[in-house]
């Protein structure tokens, strides 16, 4: 679906009247795209701990024009903001002033990424304080940056260090164009582990990733993204949409697996589908899901139990079969996809909310299960993404919930599929029962 308004106001007579109204003027993202740059200018790295410093020049190793210190009027491609050892409010002054005096230079499409501790349990007040501080300026700063620029954070758990391949996979995924819509986002790095990728273009080469619902929309957009990162598909929908799922399979050269999720023995038949057509199941996406919206006053059986079983009692089947299976060797990583309408609800899909928060709650208590079994799980939340779904809402309550965020548009099915991509890689082993929205920090949820 084209966002026909964001065209009409980038150019031209409505471009100034848009401007002179003050009405919204959404830029063009800085999308990801194999063989460009990860950054195309330089990249401000602040903060005085040695982490920082150990940052920095793992920075360098990534052939980016490194400073450490502002060039008066310079154009920044990103700043990087390292907190990793403040130990009370008092703390954050310095550092964060010192980045605010380079914000008026950060480039169209740049990013400001905060690396810093969360406020866990045990840590002393001040400095749970301080920590749980760089989090509220980090959402505010975000909401503050214009033309495409998105702000996000790394937050190190226990004692992962900022330089650990574990942080700098997340440090490269917000700094590259694979986050265009990941935008007010905090992600936590539970252990250093991350295998720095061979080729950073094909990060997903020799692995094996079934996707659900891969017939259309998200789903497709997920099928194609870890094609072009080099995976074997399976590629999994209803009978029904059997030639769609084909012609889908065929442009990505993978296998097409006709199956309802919802039908008892699903997770075997894909394990055993996996292994006897590609070899290994190393990626598991559960991307199918349903909508079937009532007011809960008018809520019927049909309605919440298909929404319930497909999108989350599904998804349990599949992930205690294959966590049981000891054909599979280790246990896959697991990326579910969540909805921003599991974590700030939705007038409307109290039945859809359930099933989504669901998905977050099913997240994090298989995380520690999956890891244990050699892999890990992590959902992504979409907000507003232009789809077919997205696409039926009425005219005027759809102009008015694709700006409701930072960014200022809906976001495209790719970003999801860019996160999900991100969160499926070996880099990314270090990140486990987490929730990654992929929004463009919608205005509503946290
Ligand atoms: P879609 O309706 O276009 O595609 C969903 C696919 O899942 C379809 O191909 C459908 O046939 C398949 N499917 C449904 N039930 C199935 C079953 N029992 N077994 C196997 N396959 C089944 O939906 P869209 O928009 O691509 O959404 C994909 C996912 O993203 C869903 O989980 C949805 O809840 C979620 N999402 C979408 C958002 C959006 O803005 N479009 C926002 C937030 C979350």
């Amino acid at each position: 679906m084209t966002d026909t308004y964001a065209q009409l106001v980038s150019k031209g007579p409505a471009k100034k009247i848009a401007r002179k109204l003050g009405l919204p003027q959404p830029a063009a993202l800085r999308r990801y795209e194999p063989g460009q740059p990860l950054l195309t200018g330089p990249v401000l790295v602040q903060g005085s701990s040695s982490g920082a410093d150990e940052l920095a020049a793992a920075l360098l190793g990534w052939d980016l024009d490194v400073r450490r210190h502002a060039v008066p009027r310079e154009k920044l491609a990103a700043i990087v903001l390292v907190l990793d050892t403040i130990s009370s409010p008092e703390d954050l002054e310095a550092p964060v002033l010192a980045a605010a005096a380079s914000l008026r230079d950060l480039a169209p499409g740049g990013r400001v990424i905060t690396v810093s501790r969360p406020a866990s349990d045990g840590v002393l007040p001040a400095a749970a304080a301080a920590r749980q501080g760089v989090e509220g300026l980090l959402r505010s700063l975000a909401k503050e940056l214009r033309a495409g620029a998105t702000g996000n954070g790394v937050l190190l758990a226990g004692d992962v260090a900022p330089a650990s391949p574990g942080a700098l996979a997340a440090l490269r995924f917000f700094l590259s164009g694979r986050s265009a819509f990941v935008d007010g986002q905090l992600l936590t790095v539970s252990t250093g582990d991350g295998a720095v990728p061979g080729n950073f273009d094909k990060p997903l080469a020799g692995k094996t990733a079934v996707v659900t619902g891969a017939a259309r929309g998200i789903g497709a957009a997920i099928a194609r993204t870890l094609h072009r990162d080099g995976a074997n598909l399976v590629l999994v929908d209803v009978p029904a949409a059997g030639d769609h799922l084909a012609a889908v399979a065929n442009e990505v050269r993978g296998t097409a697996l006709q199956l309802d999720i919802s039908i008892e023995d699903a997770g075997q038949r894909i394990i055993s589908h996996a292994l006897q057509r590609r070899g290994s199941l190393d990626i598991m996406v559960h991307n199918a899901g349903i909508t079937r919206d009532k007011l809960l006053a008018n809520m019927d059986h049909a309605r919440w139990s298909s929404v319930i079983n497909i999108n989350i009692a599904s998804q349990l089947r599949i992930n205690d079969a294959i966590l049981a299976d000891d054909r599979l060797g280790k246990a896959p990583r697991i990326v579910s996809v969540a909805s921003t309408s599991g974590i700030a609800g939705n007038r409307g899909q109290t039945n859809y909310a359930a099933s989504k928060a669901g998905v977050v709650g099913m997240v994090r208590a298989t995380a520690p299960l999956a890891a244990a079994a050699g892999g890990g799980v992590n959902a992504v939340a979409p907000g507003f993404i232009e789809t077919d779904m997205t696409a039926r809402i009425p005219f005027a309550v759809r102009e008015v919930a694709r700006r409701l965020n930072s960014l200022q548009q809906g976001g495209l099915p790719v970003d999801v599929a860019e996160a999900i991509a991100f969160l499926s890689s070996d880099a990314a082993s270090g990140i486990n029962g987490q929730v990654l929205r992929v929004c463009g920090q919608n205005l509503v949820g946290a």
